[in-house]
């Protein structure tokens, strides 16, 4: 795989840890798209396809990918000028920025330097972990903006992506919010009605589609007749918090 690559920033749901699993199973294509593209980890690890998409609701997102991709030495350049600092951190959070680049940078920072790559108060520095370092971090997104290269990013409803790259060569990786998540998780609600309608979808698109999903009910009862493997992990909240979970990898 000469063209892997890994996210910059740890991501709520990412998927960097199945991609192999994930890449094995897309069928041969010339257009590659993810419509919930979050960091990316399977488009960033797969080969690349004639034609790439990355597509995702949040703006911040999208921002942050579009500057990565097209602006990586003056999101470098801001980074180098950011002191983490835990007060500092809440008041980028709050206050995006002015520039798209500054913008970009606070996006960044906020998640680097957050708990478990997280938004909430916590710090990253704890009484038994160290600051996490900023130039591995600068390191690894040059290797994004490299891999971004060619790739269209797109800040769009789902629906639209398959409206506008649906065909009989096109195939839809898609990783959508969790049936049993907080709905709410990625700043904008994804509730039962969604996840029936994306099924409605998937069934009706002439392109091919690999899903994922956290384990539920209502996934096995909306993707019955498909085919759906199970993929373990240990998630690891902190040390005493250790629990197995269950994904899902659902094919036609
Ligand atoms: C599970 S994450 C994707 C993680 C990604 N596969 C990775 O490896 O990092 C789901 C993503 O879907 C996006 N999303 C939620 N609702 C959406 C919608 N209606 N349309 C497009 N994207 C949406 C979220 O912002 C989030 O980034």
């Amino acid at each position: 795989m000469a063209d892997q690559v890994k996210p910059f920033l740890k991501y709520a749901g990412g998927k960097q840890w199945l991609s192999r699993r994930i890449i094995d199973r897309l069928p041969k294509h010339i257009c590659y798209v993810e419509p919930f593209g979050g960091m990316g980890a399977v488009l960033m690890a797969k080969q690349k396809s004639t034609v790439e998409v990355w597509n995702d609701i949040d703006g911040g997102l999208a921002n942050t990918m579009r500057i990565v991709k097209y602006h990586p030495q003056a999101l470098a350049d801001e980074l180098d000028y950011m002191l983490i600092h835990r007060s500092e951190r809440l008041h980028w959070r709050d206050c995006g920025g002015e520039t798209d680049i500054q913008r970009a940078a606070r996006w960044i920072m906020v998640r680097h330097s957050g708990y478990q790559g997280g938004t909430g108060k916590g710090f990253h520095v704890g009484r038994s972990r160290a600051a996490k370092p900023v130039d591995s971090l600068v390191e690894q997104m040059r290797a994004v903006s490299r891999r971004l290269s060619g790739v269209a990013i797109e800040h769009l409803p789902w629906q639209r992506v398959f409206d506008l790259y649906d065909s009989q060569e096109s195939v839809f990786f898609c990783d959508p919010p969790y049936a049993d998540g907080d709905q709410t998780m990625y700043g904008h609600p994804f509730a039962e009605a969604d996840h029936r309608l994306l099924a409605e979808r998937l069934r009706a698109i002439k392109g091919q589609w690999v899903l994922t999903y956290g384990d539920h009910p209502l996934i096995r009862e909306l993707y019955a007749g498909c085919c759906i493997e199970e993929a373990r992990r240990v998630r690891t909240i902190n040390q005493a918090a250790r629990r197995e979970y269950v994904e899902l990898i659902i094919t036609p």
